[in-house]
Formats: structure tokens, sequence, C-alpha cells
């Protein structure tokens, strides 16, 4: 019988399956892996001599070569899986936190449950007064072209009512083209086209979300910042009924004490529009820092949906008609729970959380 090159490939494979099997970290493994499954491998050699043979010699072997190489390949990956799942393991013990009781200078101290923020709670409570009166709730990316947070909303390039949101841009596709939403309107975009893809016309939603802006935090601002937007597209909508919505959540939310106005303002996206206020919760209207002596506080804008928002998602703006309406979701719980200043919202002081607990 002549000599084959693949004399002792049975015993070369049980060589190797014995060496993978004492490898005992992902280091140790890396280092073995060049010399057991790579170009440096026992396997990788044998293959090359595979050359000299004549060649119904050389299919076959090659055929038994294939079997031994993929039963070592399998084994060493078999091998990397149940190292990475204990290195895993192990790197997930030793970052466990001890969460039990912990004893400083003699002193006990048991570990407190957390709870809901409050501006999460607003937002729930938010969306259960809306839900209540018809409203579905929907959501919007943080992240918006500038198109679905401009131009879509009637606010072209180098208009000036972009002075009205200081924007923060991100770093992607061409200059100022992607920015972090400076309002939640936006959504209402998203939401009609979707609603006119799906031909599911009427539409009645409120979009809650985080908003940003590089606004200089105050009593009643800061840069991250929430709002609840609401929209409503329907046939013969007009501003009676957005008042009436304003109404109705005002004296919901707010309870039969507090008073809200609706003042002419201007927004791109609405004609006519209006600012929404409520009487300051804080001085009960007398006047006072937060307000900034005013006696009222603003929540937010509303008005009737300008024809051109409709144009630019496709919708027919002589058979449908709306309103929207955008307002603080941090400045409801301001009002609702009288915090002077906005920024302990954001200070996570113990004393202010557990206020709301
Ligand atoms: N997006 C506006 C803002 O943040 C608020 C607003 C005004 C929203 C009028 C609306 C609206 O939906 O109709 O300043």
């Amino acid at each position: 019988m002549t000599s084959s090159p693949l004399d002792e490939l049975d015993s070369k494979v049980s060589e190797l399956l014995v060496a993978i099997a004492a490898l005992d970290s992902l280091d140790a493994l890396r280092e073995a892996e060049p010399g057991i499954i790579g170009k440096r491998s026992i396997l990788s050699t044998l293959q090359k001599s595979l050359g000299a043979l004549v060649s119904e010699d050389r299919s076959e072997a090659g055929a038994r070569l294939q079997r031994a190489r993929h039963e070592v390949e399998q084994t060493f990956e078999a091998r990397r899986a149940l190292l990475a799942r204990d290195a895993r393991r192990q790197g997930l013990e030793k970052d466990r936190l001890e969460l039990g009781d912990v004893v400083v200078d003699n002193v006990r101290w048991a570990p407190t449950t957390g709870h809901p923020g409050i501006i999460a709670v607003t937002q729930g409570q938010l969306e259960d007064v809306f839900v209540a009166m018809g409203f579905s709730v929907s959501e919007g990316p943080e992240v918006e072209s500038d198109w679905y947070n401009f131009e879509a909303l009637n606010i072209p390039p180098a208009h000036p009512a972009r002075g009205m949101w200081d924007t923060f841009y991100v770093d992607l596709g061409d200059p100022e083209t992607v920015v972090l939403r400076t309002h939640t309107s936006p959504t209402q975009i998203h939401l009609m086209e979707d609603a006119v893809r799906a031909e599911s016309l009427p539409l009645h939603a409120v979009m809650p979300g985080r908003c940003y802006r590089r606004d200089s935090p105050d009593s009643r601002h800061l840069a991250t910042f929430h709002q609840i937007e609401g929209l409503v597209v329907d046939r013969g909508i007009g501003f009676a009924d957005l008042a009436g919505v304003i109404e109705t959540f005002t004296r919901s939310y707010f309870g039969p004490d507090t008073s809200s106005r609706l003042r002419p303002a201007f927004f791109p996206f609405t004609e006519p529009s209006a600012e929404f206020e409520i009487t300051c919760t804080i001085c009960k209207g007398s006047g006072c820092r937060t307000c900034s002596q005013t006696g009222w506080i603003e929540l937010g804008g509303c008005g009737v949906l300008d024809p051109a928002v409709l144009h630019a998602v496709g919708i027919d703006a002589e058979e449908w008609s709306g309103f929207a309406f955008g307002f603080g979701i941090d400045r409801c719980a301001q009002m609702r729970h009288q915090i002077s200043d906005m920024r302990a919202l954001t200070e996570n002081d113990v004393r202010f959380l557990e206020r709301f607990s």
C-alpha cells in the first residue's frame, strides 16, 4: 500500500480536538486559532500536500480532509460559544450590585423602591384625558429631517419664523438638514402621511414626546423638554371645535378653578393661530416671579390647520380641515404641582422627587 499524506489524519484530528477541549479562556482560544483552524494549521498543510497525489486519490482524500476540517471547525466554534458564555456570566457576576440593606457606620440603610418620575406620570394623565375625549395616542422620532420639523409645517428655509425655534442640528447629511426636533409638530406630518397612505382619514390623535431647543434654562424653560401635540383632521372642523377641546381639557386636567384663555398669535402651520394660557397656579393669578408678574402661564400654541400643511402631505383642503395644538408637558406638571422653578425637574434632588412618590 502506498503511503498517503492523510495516513495520520485521524490521529491529528484527535490531537486537535483534545487541544480545543484544553482551551480555557477566550484569549487562549484566539491565540490558538491560527494553529488549529487557520492557515498555519496542520489541516491546511495537509491540504497543500494533496497536490502531489494522482487525481482520483486526490478527490477522495480531499473529501476526507474536508470532513475532518468541518469537524474541527465545529468543535472550535462550540468551544468559542461556551467560553464566551462563561466570560459573560463571570462579567455579570462581577458587576452585580448588592441591593440589600447597606450598613454604614453602624447605621442600616434599607433600599427604597423607585417610582415613575413626575413627567412620565403627567404624560400618562394627559393621555388619559385625551383618550377619554376620543383621541388616540401616537409617537414620532426625536431626530427629524428639516422637512418634517420645518418645511412641511410651512416654514421654508431661511423663513424668519425659524427664529421661533432655537435648533440643535445633528451632524448628518448636508449641513443643517437633520435636527433634534424642536417641537412635537413634525409628528403631525408623519401621522397625516400615514393616514393618506392607508386612506384612513379622519384623524384624532395626541402625540407626546421629548423635544430639544438651544434655550437657556430658566424658571419656565428647559433645553430638553416634553410636549404633547394634538391633531384633528375631519370634515367641517373649525376654530370653535378647537376652543371647545382646549376648554374641556383645561377643566378636566387642572380642575374647575383654573381658567384658560386663547390669545391671537402666529404660527406658520395654523391660521388663525392662538396661544393657550391658564391662570398661574403659583400665585392664583395675582402675579409672581414664575409668571413674570402677568398672572398667566402660556401652555402652548394652537390653531386651525393651514391649507399649505394639508397640501404638503397630499390632503385635499377642500374636503378636509382640522386643528392642531401643542403644549408643554413639563409646564402642565409645573402648574398642577405648583413647582415655582422648572429646573427642579432635572436636578434629581431626592427631597423634590419624593414629593411625587
Ligand atoms: N409647535 C409649536 C411650538 O412648539 C406649538 C404649536 C402651535 C403646535 C400651534 C401646534 C399649533 O400644533 O397648531 O412652538
